[in-house]
């Protein structure tokens, strides 16, 4: 069991043999150094085996937790090492940076390994270990920073460390968690961090720190801006980068080779894509049918309701699975987000009393914009969600996998919010979006757009970015979707492969 400390201060201390292959890779990569700052030492790891690796270079080490520091100066003792080294007691929060690495002469090396943990774990458990408030209005906004108010605080601390070495030559070496790494390149290369050249070598975080998440070391060169890409390479030893990441407008791509060769593909989708329905309240909301005896929630009630508020339901692992074919239903007490829930009382009594049994549940709803809200609001919903057929996607599996849904015994198929869709009217044009979306030019392109360790791979703002005209030309599908459509198309004779201008004789029908 972790320690209440041990939680608050990120502590996961690395093994010295990890350690010693990170400094390999430096020297292979960058070559001697004459300083080595470990900004939150732990019990020295790193700079043991700094001090092994860089036998010229001045090591110093810092670290809150006096023990730690203690024990550092012990190991370096031990290796010999304790006359080039300065170790103390720091706060990073307090530590004036950008003072002291400018004062720091010659090749600079800032390796280790910062707290692993969020704000929002420390503010939870009324931690103090965290940047002071005015820090982030200094910088207008720790959200202008990292992009959100809930942030690892290593990705606070090498923020803090990028913007403290800009205009100096350096290296930053840390292992961190790889979407930390994204998150910094990204800061750094749309804020003039001065990034010169970067890279990340993926670790076996189960295996070093017993944490099931995904690790890299990320290394990168300040002081000069470079190209807006970082190779990854699949460990520490491998010598050959699997995939190439870079920044695309403000994006980052998972694959920026091959998004550069397919950027063609990129545009407004003439479509809207659409989230499912959010009820955050599954336990009531979803049934399944158990043979012979009817319909059960998730409480493991038996459910007997009228059937004007049951929809037929798929969730993200049905879509990702092919499992195509509803076996749940979804209690969907409105047809747009407001609508008034108390006549279901008296269109469906027995669905009225089912809902407010539950009310508490409802009602315990964590998110805020259930507030003020009708009894048993969804969001989420609208027309769309009714219409007939729907292109439909997982959003939390790696693949895209788009599936064609049609109704089921005269009912639309609906989905919950982890899932995205696009809705139509007509089977034939449903079809044909479905094959184009599934075709190999847009799976490529997809597959070079998406991290696969994100929580939520596929989101709305990608799928919005298929150009499905340009998508349908490369996959040669333009005619049979303009048939469909019911529209001409023109294409440009000078790139007829790839470009095609779609004459619309009709505007785009909403869906
Ligand atoms: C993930 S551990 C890594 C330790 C060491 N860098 C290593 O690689 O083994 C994070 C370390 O950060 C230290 N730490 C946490 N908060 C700190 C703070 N505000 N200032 C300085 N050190 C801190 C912890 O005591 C812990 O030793």
């Amino acid at each position: 069991m972790r320690t209440r400390a041990k939680i608050e201060f990120g502590d996961f201390q690395t093994p010295l043999e990890l350690a010693r292959e990170v400094c390999a890779l430096l020297v292979r990569q960058t070559g001697e150094v004459d300083s080595v700052v470990e900004p939150t030492c732990g019990v020295g790891a790193f700079i043991v085996a700094a001090a092994e690796a860089f036998p010229k270079a001045r090591l110093q080490g810092w670290d809150i937790n006096c023990d730690y520091v203690e024990q550092t100066v012990n190991a370096l003792a031990e290796a010999g090492a304790g006359s080039r080294a300065t170790i103390g007691q720091q706060d990073f929060f307090s530590h004036n940076w950008e003072k002291e690495l400018s004062g720091i002469p010659g090749r600079l090396l800032i390796l280790g390994n910062l707290p692993w943990v969020t704000n929002a774990t420390v503010s939870g458990m009324n931690g103090g270990n965290l940047p002071a408030k005015e820090n982030f209005q200094g910088f207008r906004g720790i959200e202008a920073l990292t992009g959100k108010s809930n942030f690892d605080i290593s990705e606070w601390m090498l923020i803090q460390l990028v913007k403290a070495l800009r205009g100096r030559t350096a290296t930053i070496a840390m292992l961190c968690k790889t979407g930390t790494a994204r998150k910094l390149l990204r800061f750094g290369w749309q804020n003039d961090g001065r990034i010169a050249a970067a890279s990340l070598h993926r670790i076996d975080a189960k295996r070093h720190f017993g944490a099931a998440v995904d690790a890299c070391l990320l290394v990168a060169s300040t002081g000069e801006s470079g190209p807006v890409e970082a190779k990854v390479f699949q460990d520490l030893t491998a010598r050959r980068a699997s995939t190439t990441l870079g920044l695309a407008g403000q994006d980052l791509v998972y694959d920026i080779r091959t998004y550069r060769r397919l950027k063609h593909l990129e545009g407004l989708c003439p479509y809207q894509w659409r989230s499912g329905v959010k009820h955050d309240c599954a336990a009531i909301m979803e049934l399944r049918r158990i043979d012979g005896k009817g319909l059960q929630n998730k409480l493991g009630e038996l459910v007997s309701i009228e059937p004007d508020y049951l929809f037929p339901l798929l969730k993200c692992s049905d879509l990702a699975n092919g499992r195509l074919e509803p076996e749940r239903f979804m209690v969907v007490p409105q047809r747009r987000v407001g609508d008034d829930t108390a006549v279901i009382a008296r269109k469906a009594p027995r669905t009225w009393r089912y809902l407010d049994s539950h009310r508490s549940l409802f009602e315990a709803r964590k998110s805020s914009i259930y507030n003020s809200r009708m009894p048993f609001a969804l969001f989420g919903i609208g027309d769309y969600t009714f219409a007939p057929w729907k292109v439909a996607v997982s959003g939390l599996h790696r693949t895209a996998r788009f599936c064609l849904i049609g109704p089921v015994n005269g009912q639309p198929v609906l989905f919950d919010d982890t899932c995205y869709l696009l809705s139509f009217e007509d089977e034939a044009e449903a079809r044909i979006v479905t094959a184009i979306l599934n075709s190999p030019p847009c799976q490529e392109f997809v597959s070079s757009l998406v991290f696969t360790d994100s929580k939520r791979p596929i989101t709305v703002e990608l799928l919005q970015r298929l150009n499905l005209h340009a998508i349908a030309v490369a996959a040669g599908m333009a005619a049979e979707w303009s048939d469909a459509r019911g529209q001409r198309v023109r294409y440009h004779e000078s790139d007829a492969a790839l470009q095609a201008e779609f004459v619309m004789e009709r505007p785009l029908k909403p869906v």
